[in-house]
């Protein structure tokens, strides 16, 4: 966590002194434990909120102005909150802008201007959600600031709207949903359809979550992402035959979808929708295996998991292929697989507590005689999402 007093020095040293109180808030990145890729498709997804995201300090101004700074970069812009464009030159100043722009769309209005200083923990295009992370603690800091109701699963709604249409990216609602509603020690089963959800205890026991950052940047996601969804909407189209009322894939159970398959003219498009609808079947099996305390099951669902993204959707790449290799080689390592968006990114192990320091080690060692590229781990606790900090 942030030190706040150090933040409150940055903070007046970037926006000046004034006589108004500096309000902190925090929305935390988030870890996908399995179900990649359904979320757009209307399936299961299981991800958790991390321990470190995004801290925002935020404090009202005498004007009309919207000011922004990150602790990360050199550069203040104070723009005009009543003015609000989407601007490449902008960069990350994209995702509060994009908030701002939202909620003026659905008819909340600013009694002010307001000064933001952001302090991001997540390293950048790592694929753990700096971007909800933003979106979400700038969303729920106005709320809370203009006095307005503060409902995390609308905040959720509002955080991918903007991400949707003011900057372009046609993510599905997991990251969002994850940084709002995550809970210290739970994983959130989340219907994506629905948006029903169910905070289930993750007790690993023994066991740690290891982040590795694989330190590949995640190029060409966009295109490639929205080319992913294509594909699922052409499977729906092709398997409308069958079944008339379809409009997501996670619709369809696997009988259903298996019996129905063939009706998918595209190869690849096929291979696609296989992906998804095993995926969504692994999710629902994995709540069983951690219902029977079985994480030897779950780990297994993970390999499955990442077997199947990298052989069906075709979304791992090189790097993330040779950490989760060389991650199964290490003893005590129930299951390992990449999370988030995939092309890069980070990959996610269940890791015996004894063999952590082997696994870094031996990982990162492995990794980077077949990549080239440095490593970094996170041995991963879960905290909750966005909240104001006392
Ligand atoms: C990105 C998107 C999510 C989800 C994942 C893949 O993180 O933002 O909505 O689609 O990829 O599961």
């Amino acid at each position: 966590m942030a030190n706040i007093q150090e933040l409150n020095k940055k903070f007046v040293e970037r926006f000046g002194e004034s006589e108004r109180t500096i309000h902190v808030f925090h929305a935390p990145g988030r870890v996908n434990l399995i179900g990649e890729h359904t979320d757009y498709n209307g399936g299961y997804v299981f991800p958790a909120a991390l321990t470190f995201g995004t801290t925002l300090l935020i404090r009202k101004r005498d004007d009309k102005g919207l000011g922004l700074a990150t602790t990360n970069f050199p550069k203040t812009n104070v723009l005009s909150v009543e003015k609000i464009v989407y601007d490449e030159a902008d960069d990350w100043m994209n995702y509060p802008k994009g908030i701002v722009n939202e909620m003026h769309q659905q008819g909340i209005t600013f009694s002010s201007g307001y000064d933001l200083l952001y302090h991001g923990e997540i390293p950048n295009g790592s694929g753990l959600s700096s971007s909800a992370s933003i979106e979400v603690v700038t969303a729920f800091a106005l709320l809370t600031l203009e006095n307005q109701p503060v409902d995390t699963v609308k905040i959720a709604l509002m955080s991918q709207k903007s991400e949707n249409e003011f900057n372009g990216v046609k993510c599905g609602i997991m990251d969002q949903f994850a940084v709002a509603n995550g809970k210290k020690d739970h994983a959130i089963l989340l219907m994506c359809d629905t948006l029903e959800y169910d905070l289930v205890p993750f007790n690993s026991g023994s066991y740690k979550l290891v982040i590795g950052n694989t330190n590949k940047r995640r190029g060409l996601v966009d295109s490639a992402y929205n080319e992913r969804r294509a594909q699922c909407e052409q499977a729906v189209q092709d398997l409308k035959a069958a079944h008339p009322e379809l409009t997501l894939l996670g619709q369809l159970s696997l009988e259903q979808f298996n019996a129905s398959k063939h009706l998918i003219k595209d190869e690849v498009v096929s291979k696609r929708a296989q992906h998804v609808v095993e995926e969504i079947d692994r999710v629902l099996k994995s709540m069983d295996a951690l219902k029977a305390n079985d994480l030897q099951a779950f780990g297994q669902l993970m390999n499955g998991s990442h077997d199947s993204l990298r052989d069906l959707y075709e979304v791992t790449g090189d790097e993330l292929d040779a950490m989760v290799d060389a991650a199964r080689k290490v003893p005590g390592v129930l299951g390992a697989r990449m999370t988030g968006a995939g092309f890069g990114g980070c990959t996610v192990s269940l890791v015996h507590e004894d063999s952590v320091e082997q696994f870094k080690e031996q990982v990162g060692k492995e990794y980077n005689e077949k990549t080239g590229l440095n490593a970094d781990f996170y041995v991963c606790s879960i905290g909750n999402g966005v909240e104001q900090l006392a």
